[in-house]
Parts: structure tokens; C-alpha cells; sequence
């Protein structure tokens, strides 16, 4: 993986241990309450607008589950986060806080500004996480963002059907319809694809592959985020291509 995140994403790069010290934060609104941090980092974890952009629809749950069995439901792009703030490496390695693996989310996938240490939204997000996190938690996740990619051969719908489900519907709803996508800027897929796919003259499934490995990284444009190899294997990518049976 290139060293984009790592680069481009210096903003937060402070020393995350002082947060320790806030058990409480003042409101959003500005007034000091009594709402313990963690519980107004719980709603913003669930809320678009934790974005500083009003053009953003992803929460940080739409890509992320909070517990530890949160894989079993939903196949997201993002780790489930449990058991992340007290681990010292993000982002595969390449980031070394939690505010710094936070922040490369609000800027690549929320369109948002980065938040500082002190902003009472980071400080109420790390509460969250850290109240969910088990101190023992420190190995890093292995993360492979796939760079070149390769068409897979398509494979079973019944099983892309499922992988869908898990990964994919959140966002973009039903395939061929869009129904129950997250906002109209989900694009429609496959068709959306095809489309693209017949101006370039380029294999569609390549297309697709492309998009899922890459979301909006190597100068791809966009929201989506990227899914590593550790989150959807090419076995189920190829799953995913069946189902889709783009034209
Ligand atoms: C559009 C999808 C998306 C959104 C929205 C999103 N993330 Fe992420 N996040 C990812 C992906 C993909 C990764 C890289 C895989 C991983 O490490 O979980 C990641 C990584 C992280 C990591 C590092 C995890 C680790 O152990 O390496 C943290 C912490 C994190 N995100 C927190 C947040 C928070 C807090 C928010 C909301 C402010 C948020 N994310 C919003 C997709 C997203
Ligand atoms: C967090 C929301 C989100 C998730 C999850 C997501 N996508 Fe997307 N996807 C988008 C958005 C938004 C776009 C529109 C382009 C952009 O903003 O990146 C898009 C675009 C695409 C495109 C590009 C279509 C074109 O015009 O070429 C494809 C293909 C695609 N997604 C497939 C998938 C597949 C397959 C999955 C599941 C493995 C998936 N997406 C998961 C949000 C998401």
C-alpha cells in the first residue's frame, strides 16, 4: 500500500493521552452538561453530522460495527472498532493514533475536516471508543489495499447475493434499482458501472473490482471506502461479480 494515508493525513498527529484527562465534555451546543463524553461520542459515531460537510451521509457506523462479534451480521469495510483506541498502529500500520486513523476518515470518506485533540467531538469519540476497548487489545490489524488490480472470475450469486448483504447494501440498496440506498449519491450498480465501463472500453468487471479495492484511493474519485483484502476476499468479490452479472 502507498503511503497516502500516512502523508496526506498529519493534521491529528498529537499525543492522544491527554484526552485521558476529559471524563466529561461541554455540549455541542457550547454549554457544559452533565452527559458523560462517552454517551455524546456514542451518538456521534452514529450521526452523518459528526461531518464538518453537509455533503456527507456515512456515519462512522455505517462503516464500522462496534462490537466484538459485529463481523458476523455485517462484512463492513472498516475493522469493527471494540478494541482499537488502545492499540499503538492504524490503518495497517501506517498510522500511529487513534486520532490520526479517525481523522483519514473524516477527511477521505466524510468530506469533513479534520478534528485537533482538544475538539470536544474527538474527545467525545475517544471516550466512546475508549470505554468499548479492552486495554490489552495492541496488536495492529493487518490491512492489504490491494494497489493493481486484476479482474476475478465471477462466481456463485447465490453467495454474491449473500456477501451483498453484508457489505454492500447499506450504501447502495438493491442492485439494478438503487432501492434503499443510503442517498442519491450512492450511485446505482451495476448499471451505473456498465455505463462507465462502455466509455472507457474496459472489461466492466475490472471496473468493479477496481472501485471496491480502490473506494476513492489511487485517484479514484468519490466516497466509497476501500475494501482490503482482510475485509472481502477475492473469492467473495468474484461472488459479488456473479450476482451482479453486469452486461
Ligand atoms: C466510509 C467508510 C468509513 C467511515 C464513514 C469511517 N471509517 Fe474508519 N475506517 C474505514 C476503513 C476502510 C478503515 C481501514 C480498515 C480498518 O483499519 O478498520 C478505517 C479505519 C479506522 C480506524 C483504525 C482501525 C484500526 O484498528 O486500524 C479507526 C480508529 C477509525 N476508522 C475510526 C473511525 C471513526 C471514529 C469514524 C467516524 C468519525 C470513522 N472511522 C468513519 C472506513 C470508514
Ligand atoms: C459506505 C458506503 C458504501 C459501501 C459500503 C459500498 N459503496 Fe460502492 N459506492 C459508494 C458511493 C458513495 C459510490 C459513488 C462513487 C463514490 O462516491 O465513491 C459508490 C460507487 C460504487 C461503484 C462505482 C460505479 C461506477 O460508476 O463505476 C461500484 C462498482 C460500487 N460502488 C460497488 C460496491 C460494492 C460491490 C460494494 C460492496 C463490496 C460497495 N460498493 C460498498 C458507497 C459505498
Amino acid at each position: 500500500m502507498t503511503s497516502q494515508v500516512g502523508v496526506r493525513v498529519r493534521t491529528g498527529a498529537r499525543v492522544i493521552a491527554r484526552i485521558f484527562a476529559f471524563s466529561f465534555v461541554c455540549a455541542l451546543g457550547g454549554a457544559c452538561g452533565p452527559t458523560p463524553a462517552k454517551d455524546i461520542g456514542a451518538q456521534l459515531f452514529s450521526d452523518p453530522r459528526t461531518s464538518t460537510s453537509d455533503d456527507n451521509s456515512f456515519a462512522c457506523s455505517t462503516c464500522h460495527a462496534v462490537d466484538k462479534d459485529g463481523d458476523a451480521e455485517q462484512n463492513k469495510a472498516g475493522y469493527p472498532l471494540h478494541d482499537t483506541v488502545f492499540r499503538t498502529r492504524f490503518w495497517g500500520g501506517q498510522v500511529t493514533s487513534p486520532l490520526e486513523a479517525m481523522n483519514a476518515c473524516l477527511f477521505f470518506f466524510m468530506k469533513s475536516q479534520t478534528f485537533s485533540a482538544d475538539e470536544p467531538k474527538s474527545r467525545a469519540l475517544y471516550e466512546y471508543l475508549a470505554s468499548i476497548a479492552s486495554e490489552d487489545a495492541k496488536q495492529t490489524r493487518p490491512l492489504t489495499i490491494v494497489e493493481t488490480v486484476t479482474t476475478v472470475p465471477r462466481g456463485n450469486p447465490d453467495q454474491g447475493k449473500d456477501v451483498w448483504d453484508r457489505s454492500c447494501r447499506e450504501c447502495h440498496g438493491d442492485p439494478h434499482t438503487g432501492n434503499g440506498r443510503l442517498s442519491d449519491d450512492v450511485v446505482i450498480v451495476p448499471e451505473s458501472s456498465e455505463e462507465f465501463a462502455r466509455d472507457v472500453d474496459f472489461p466492466v468487471d475490472l471496473v468493479i473490482v477496481e472501485k471496491v479495492r480502490h473506494g476513492n484511493f489511487f485517484k479514484v474519485g468519490g466516497a466509497m471506502p476501500p475494501f482490503a483484502v482482510e475485509r472481502l476476499s477475492d473469492e467473495e468479490l468474484g461472488a459479488i461479480l456473479g450476482y451482479l452479472d453486469a452486461k
